[in-house]
């Protein structure tokens, strides 16, 4: 297993993926657009040759934003998640950014659980921030 720069060639696995897990899935050209502009981050574990994960930051001065992270439902739960988190956030802290911020939905246990293993606490909630079903958004801050 790999942690590697994400690559336009690797927008086709992204995007099933992507597919798969969001009822408001990024589209293919968003995606597109996030990944070749220079202020962000993009990273995808590759296994065997396949991409079955990513996590995507932009950054800001010497603060980053997550964007997206996702792995393949059938690699769910052997840490790969935590490979992506803990490989962002060293990758930035080489970058000399140290101070990360996220949103995720209220009810997403299991990525709030994820960021609160990486060192990540909660410092608000932003009300109705999410659609399909509308949920509100817990904000999370990372200082490291
Ligand atoms: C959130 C997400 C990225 C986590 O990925 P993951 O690879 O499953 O993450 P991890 O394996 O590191 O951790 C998930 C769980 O597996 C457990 N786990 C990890 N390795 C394990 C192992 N070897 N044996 C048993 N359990 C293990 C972790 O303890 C964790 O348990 P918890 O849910 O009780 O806290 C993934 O669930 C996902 O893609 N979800 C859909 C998209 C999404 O919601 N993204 C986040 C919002 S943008």
């Amino acid at each position: 297993m790999i942690l590697r720069e994400m690559l336009v060639d690797d927008l086709d696995a992204v995007m099933e993926i992507e597919e798969s897990l969001f009822s408001v899935p990024w589209t293919r050209e968003g995606m597109f657009t996030f990944l070749t502009r220079d202020d962000t981050m993009f990273l995808a574990v590759e296994e065997n040759g396949t991409v079955i994960g990513y996590i995507g930051c932009l950054m800001v001065l010497d603060e980053a934003d997550i964007l997206n992270v996702a792995v393949r439902s059938d690699r769910q739960k052997y840490g790969i998640g935590g490979f992506l988190v803990s490989g962002l956030l060293r990758l930035l802290a080489e970058m000399e950014i140290r101070t990360v911020h996220l949103e995720v939905r209220t009810g997403n246990e299991t990525a709030r659980r994820l960021y609160e293993r990486n060192g990540f606490t909660v410092d608000g909630i932003r009300k109705n921030y999410y659609t399909d079903p509308t949920e509100d958004a817990v904000l999370m801050t990372y200082n490291g």
